[in-house]
């Protein structure tokens, strides 16, 4: 049996949520820059905008397709768009400096132009979160800012090189290894997900269960990682929080309804809620 990682509690979570402080404007918060969403998979930018809006963020650029926008704005016009963000980001001449946070990947695929997207946002001087067809096998930049990977166990596969059978019974210990080794910090998701930092210290979430194993809780979780890093001072409990808040959004459900009937746009209905128990 491996050494299993604490578990990152409610007490942990009541003792490091940000208050919002009255005299504050959007601009305390900050701005965060979420690339997500194709014509396939628009609906990713729309999880993910939402969950990060939902989130304490201050303002919320989604970078997507023309075609997306259009769909995207109904459910949420409190964005603003970077129409065609994620291919423009690509370009040398691109400036991250106005942005508290960078999340992508929802709804992306893993291509080379991916990849170039990547390596741009790396050069950013803050915490960039890169998800789904953000993650692939590489190495990583030394950055004074946090590169946040949250693959589930198919992704943490393609970017180590690892089988799922040789990693899935040693999480903590595969996830930690990983995180060190690549200098980044890995959220292997799942049943009792584990957040494991670069520096060796490593969390695992209490919260959630089988209502979220249904396509689109994962990008929900990414918006929501993205929205906490906007409205937190420390980058740590941003990550810890978001994961167990979209937990606690699931087992709020679970209360009274059907795990079988969660959609991952309801978590962050829920999360108003959730988070105002805290
Ligand atoms: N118990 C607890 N949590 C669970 C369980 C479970 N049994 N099953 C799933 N989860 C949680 C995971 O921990 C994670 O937070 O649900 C979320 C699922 O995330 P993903 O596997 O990433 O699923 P999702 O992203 O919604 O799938 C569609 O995958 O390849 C990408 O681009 C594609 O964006 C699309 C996405
Ligand atoms: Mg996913």
């Amino acid at each position: 049996m491996e050494n299993k990682a604490q578990y990152w509690t409610n007490e942990h979570v009541h003792s490091t949520l940000p208050k919002r402080e009255e005299s504050s404007h959007k601009g305390t918060y900050g701005t965060g820059l979420l690339l997500a969403g194709s014509d396939d998979m628009p609906g990713a930018a729309l999880l993910s905008g939402l969950a990060a809006m939902r989130s304490g963020i201050g303002k919320l650029v989604i970078g997507t397709t023309e075609r997306v926008i259009p769909m995207v704005v109904p459910a949420l016009p409190e964005a603003t768009y970077w129409c065609d963000g994620f291919t423009k980001a690509a370009d040398e001449e691109s400036s991250f400096e106005d942005y508290r946070a960078i999340a992508v990947g929802p709804g992306l695929a893993a291509d080379r132009k991916m990849e170039n997207t990547v390596q741009q946002l790396l050069k950013a001087g803050c915490p960039v979160v890169l998800d789904a067809g953000a993650l692939s096998n590489r190495s990583y930049p030394k950055r004074e800012d946090p590169t946040i990977l949250t693959p589930h166990p198919g992704e943490f596969a393609r970017i180590t090189g690892v089988e799922v059978a040789d990693f899935q019974q040693k999480r903590t210990y595969n996830a930690s290894k990983w995180a060190r080794k690549l200098g980044v910090t890995i959220v292997l998701k799942g049943n009792e997900t584990v957040i494991a930092f670069p520096d060796g210290e490593a969390w695992r979430n209490p919260t959630g269960g089988s209502a979220l194993a249904k396509g689109g809780t994962g990008d929900t979780l990414t918006g929501m990682i993205l929205g906490m890093l906007c409205c937190h001072e420390n980058w740590k409990h941003a990550v810890l929080n978001a994961i167990y808040l979209h937990g606690a959004c699931a087992d709020e459900w679970t209360k009274s309804r059907s795990s079988h009937t969660l959609l991952a746009h309801e978590l962050s209905d829920l999360l108003p809620e959730v988070w105002g128990k805290y």
